[in-house]
């Protein structure tokens, strides 16, 4: 490696858009050996305690910002030093949330400056992340069907349906797995008594118009069918995104299909469907300020992860109270809840040591980008949340086909133990 080669030479950034044609801000980092770029996804059901996005004022005035106060900066920084980096975007921003330059910038600098690094190295992101030693695949988890935030009225009240070839033996054949419980799914709903002219919402699940009960029972009934074709076992769960149910005025869930719900009736509903459909996985099944609901769940629910996103929004302090609590024994991992790759590794290393299972997880508003692919298996996480279809969803599962590709005979699955 000629000496000096991962010194940051240029940074620029520009807007461009991403899967919902909102803008997003696209960071490019520029070393004598190598270059690496990054835009930020975004959320629709964002969380309460995530890093702010953008500044007041917003997109344009991050990007004034960028050049202004962030770019020269990095002029001259080692591009291997990932924490010299994240530290720098900290002290720059000085806030504890990046509300002066924005969390997706920092995420976009943080993501961009790796890559650099990676190629100046001539090496794959992962490996330059965490070592030739790493092999390990994560499990697909996709999102089949879906409401709420992520598609229009009428759709299902919970927003997300999702599926994980439990039983694959290799990536490759995880992921079409998924895409025939996908187009099975399609062809179950084309034979509803309702209007569905394969509408998808934001992460390219199908959004029909469909009540929650019957959503379950086409996703059960897909699910069934491809795993016997198929011939291994596949799971499936859901991402409740209760906060977005939840009406804190009247301490109710407000559903549109159904009774609306106490708490105490939403940790029984949820019960009840983990048992009645062996739900491998419930995402947010409670409000993102009710840890003890979620302890309580977590402690009565069988055989099933109970992942906490807008819980704990990839925040190691949040976690860190949420392990006091005992709640939940699972996560959500999006950098740009924290806005830094150094600040998620922190929150993945705690929820390791702690037994907490850690999903890498895209946004509802994606971009092309996929080092969601690099980051999941250098994270060392067992399931990857990432859709089935749309060109934003695929392209990070296209990047995990390659890589499994690229480790050939030492390519492995991850281990997950669900009951
Ligand atoms: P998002 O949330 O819309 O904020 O990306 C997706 C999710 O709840 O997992
Ligand atoms: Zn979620």
């Amino acid at each position: 490696m000629a000496e000096g080669s991962t010194i940051i030479e240029e940074a620029r950034c520009r807007t461009v858009f991403d899967s919902r044609g909102n803008e997003t801000i696209e960071v490019e980092i520029e070393t004598l050996g190598g270059f690496g770029s990054a835009a930020a996804p975004a959320g629709a059901s964002k969380g309460r305690w995530e890093v702010v996005s953008y500044p007041p004022g917003g997109i344009s005035e991050a990007v004034k910002r960028f050049r202004e106060q962030v770019a020269p900066e990095l002029i001259g920084l080692d591009a291997i030093q990932q924490e010299t980096i994240d530290r720098t975007l900290i002290r720059i921003d000085g806030t504890d949330n990046f509300s002066r330059i924005g969390g997706n910038v920092a995420y976009a600098v943080s993501l961009a400056v790796a890559e650099a690094a990676s190629t100046s190295l001539g090496i794959p992101l992962f490996q330059h992340l965490s070592g030739t030693l790493t092999r390990r695949l994560p499990f697909p988890l996709g999102n089949i069907l879906g409401g709420g935030k992520h598609a229009g009225k009428g759709a299902p009240d919970i927003q997300e349906f999702l599926v994980s070839p439990l039983g694959a033996k290799s990536f490759r054949e995880g992921a079409l797995a998924n895409i025939r419980v996908h187009k099975t799914l399609r062809s179950l709903l084309e034979k509803e008594d309702i209007p569905f002219f394969g509408g998808r919402g934001d992460e390219g699940a199908w959004a029909p118009a469909l009540s929650n009960e019957k959503a379950f029972e086409l996703v059960s009934k897909a699910v069934e069918l491809v795993s016997e074709e198929v011939g291994f076992k596949i799971r499936f769960g859901i991402d409740v995104a209760s906060s977005s149910l939840w009406d804190e005025k009247s301490g109710v869930y407000v559903y549109h299909h159904e009774r609306s719900k106490m708490p105490g009736e939403q940790i029984d509903y949820i019960l009840g469907k983990i048992s009645e459909y062996k739900l491998f996985y419930v995402e947010d099944p409670l409000h993102e300020e009710d840890f003890e609901g979620f302890a309580e769940l977590t402690r009565k629910a069988k055989d099933c992860l109970i992942c906490g996103d807008d819980l704990f929004v990839t925040n190691v302090h949040r976690l860190k109270k949420g392990i006091e609590s005992k709640s939940c024994n699972a996560l959500i991992i999006k950098p740009n809840q924290v806005g830094t790759i150094i600040g998620s590794k922190e929150t993945v290393d705690l929820a390791k040591a702690r037994g907490y299972v850690p999903i890498f997880s895209h946004r509802s508003g994606e971009t092309t980008d996929t080092h969601l692919a690099h980051l999941a298996i250098a994270f060392g996480c067992p399931l990857v949340k990432t859709g089935i279809l749309g060109g934003e969803r695929i392209a990070k599962i296209n990047e995990l086909l390659r890589i499994e590709e690229f480790l050939g005979e030492e390519a492995r699955l991850a281990e997950l133990r669900i009951g």
